[in-house]
């Protein structure tokens, strides 16, 4: 984001070094660069540090380790490191390059190298005035046209002026998407309910089993049911096949004919010609564009089903809150940068410590989806096994992302966290205040769930040691099965309350914080390869269950499986 002619220079200059790095392999291995070997020493010779005696030494940890960005307190002084392991993680991220790598993204570089695109998510959410050229065109007039457009058609249905095909109004939303098309919408309008029109129903249909699109429309009136139809490549198959029975269950439902689709069916994608084929007017297409990766797309035309249910106005502070980390994040020094910081400290774990998997835990009924959301954010991004270079790489990459909802999982895997052989790091997000519109006793409950919130960092830091175990009174045999070993790291991100702006801000937090982690292994962390096998395998193995047929290529294991799937179908 800055002057047009600075910009475009910066990106030919960075591109020029991307394509080189492609050939020459000019950026160093990241497993041979000085910087990678000396946290690997520095590792060795913390060995067991214990964040007992870190926090013994150093009066001030707990205030110095936090951050403040905009409405987010972070905390991340319950993590096994010093100053000097800071130091060398910013000198990692120094030398390769992560920040040259933010900037070429700010300034609408093709970093996404094997899809030869722009990244841009970032353009979604900046104002206006802001310039953001790709390929020499300043793409922020048509983000912001298309929010128009969205913004004026939220509002014709919010208040009854779009009506269905008979003349009711909308009162059923029904998004049906996938991956990116889905879990974006659906995480943040589970985290927004209590901004929503609670007049209106919305629903999300994902899953190519009948069984979803058949419990979200069981209940519905076609007459009064609006179709999004969220697809940036309207080729997935799940979706299409979903939105052709959709459209069968709406015409059948109003005894009407193909002219009826128009009122109920809009559509969300890149791809007009296949929007038109499929039997939606274009007039009824919310664009956006290929530099828009499907799962940082829920700020796009993609939200459009949020946008439906909590008004134009919140969307646009949640797409501030958004912008306001971008600032941070294209700004703030990387010591005090929080994107930085959340990513090297992975980096720490899963490189330096073997930790396989990261734990997301929102003290929040309203973030019920958020850490699914982040799973797909993360996994497919990161989860990648060769370099920008296409070398196997010799360090491990993106984490195993899970978690659910405190207190839920306090009593289903948190045993596992404590007390299991794994090292599991974990954010803990949580709220001080609860919604403003629950009643006053269940607000009252809030204090409880945060008690939670704040022991079990605790618990997972500090732990309880056997001579504590023993000052109980504890009888011998049981002292190691009530030890807590403790020394499990927890960053805590706390915010006054879940508001449209502060959701934009915890997801711009973790895409930047993705990015960081996939600009030190050096990988492409904007394409998604890997989920290309199984939809072309798919779709060679249909006809074998449906028609019998001899499909070539089958392996053993699956042709047997088959014959026994036909079997119990009854086929
Ligand atoms: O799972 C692969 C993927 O391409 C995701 O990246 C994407 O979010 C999802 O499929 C849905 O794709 P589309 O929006 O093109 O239907």
């Amino acid at each position: 984001m800055e002057s047009r002619a600075g910009g475009a220079r910066y990106v030919r200059l960075y591109e020029r070094r991307l394509k080189s790095d492609m050939n020459a392999d000019s950026r160093a291995r990241l497993n041979q660069m000085p910087e990678w070997t000396a946290l690997g020493k520095h590792r060795e010779e913390l060995g067991e540090v214990r964040l007992r005696e870190l926090f013994d030494a150093d009066p001030d940890r707990a205030t110095r380790y936090t951050l403040q960005v905009g409405d987010l307190h972070i905390d991340y002084s319950k993590h096994l490191v010093t100053d000097g392991t800071l130091r060398l993680l910013q000198a990692l991220a120094a030398a390769t390059d992560v920040a040259g790598l933010r900037d070429a993204m700010f300034r609408g570089g093709k970093i996404n190298t094997t899809e030869d695109r722009a990244v841009l998510h970032l353009a979604l959410r900046a104002p206006s005035d802001t310039v953001i050229e790709v390929d020499g065109e300043n793409v922020v007039p048509k983000v912001h046209a298309v929010l128009d457009r969205m913004t004026a058609f939220s509002d014709r249905v919010r208040s009854g002026e779009w009506a269905g095909h008979t003349g009711k109004r909308i009162r059923n939303v029904v998004n049906i998407g996938i991956g990116g098309s889905d879990l974006g919408p659906a995480m943040a309008y589970e985290a927004l309910r209590s901004f929503t029109d609670r007049d209106l129903t919305i629903r999300f249909v994902s899953n190519v089993d009948g069984a979803d699109l058949h419990e979200a429309v069981r209940d519905l009136d076609a007459a009064e049911t609006l179709f999004i139809i969220a697809s940036k490549t309207f080729t997935t198959i799940e979706t299409i096949t979903n939105a052709t029975s959709a459209r069968e269950w709406l015409l059948s439902g109003l005894s009407a004919g193909q002219e009826a689709v128009a009122k109920h069916f809009v559509a969300l994608s890149t791809n007009a010609g296949k929007v038109a084929e499929f039997g939606i007017d274009t007039e009824n297409m919310f664009e956006f564009w290929d530099w828009v990766g499907g799962r940082y797309s829920y700020d796009s035309a993609i939200g459009l089903s949020l946008m439906i249910a909590i008004g134009p106005e919140r969307f646009r502070e949640m797409l501030d809150g958004f912008h306001l980390v971008d600032r941070h994040f294209h700004a703030a020094p990387p010591e005090h940068n929080a994107p930085f910081l959340l990513g090297l400290l992975g980096i720490w774990y899963g490189n330096f410590h073997g930790a396989q998997s990261h734990a997301v835990l929102p003290y929040s009924h309203y973030l019920s989806k958020f850490t699914a959301y982040l799973q797909q954010l993360d996994m497919e991004s990161n989860g990648k096994h060769v370099d920008r270079d296409g070398n196997e790489v010799e360090w491990q990459t993106g984490p195993v992302v899970w978690g659910t909802p405190g207190t839920n999982g306090q009593h289903a895997y948190y045993q596992l966290i404590h007390q299991g052989t794994k090292l599991i790091p974990a954010d803990f997000v949580g709220f001080a205040r609860p919604v403003p519109e629950l009643a006053p006793a269940l607000a009252a409950q809030h204090d409880l769930l945060m008690a939670n919130f704040f022991a079990q960092t605790q618990a997972l830091a500090f732990g309880k040691t056997p001579e504590e175990v023993r000052a109980e009174g504890v009888p011998e045999d049981l002292v190691p099965h009530k030890t807590f070993k403790g020394n499990h790291p927890t960053t805590t991100i706390l915010a006054k309350e879940l508001t449209p702006s502060v959701l934009g801000q915890l997801i711009a937090l973790y895409e930047h914080k993705v990015f960081v982690q996939g600009a030190v292994w050096n990988i492409d962390s904007f394409d998604q390869w890997g989920v290309e096998l199984g939809k072309v395998l798919a779709k060679r193995v249909e006809p074998a269950l449906t028609e019998g047929v001899d499909v070539p290529g089958l392996d053993p294991s699956t042709k047997a499986l088959v014959g026994r799937y036909r079997e119990l179908r009854g086929r």
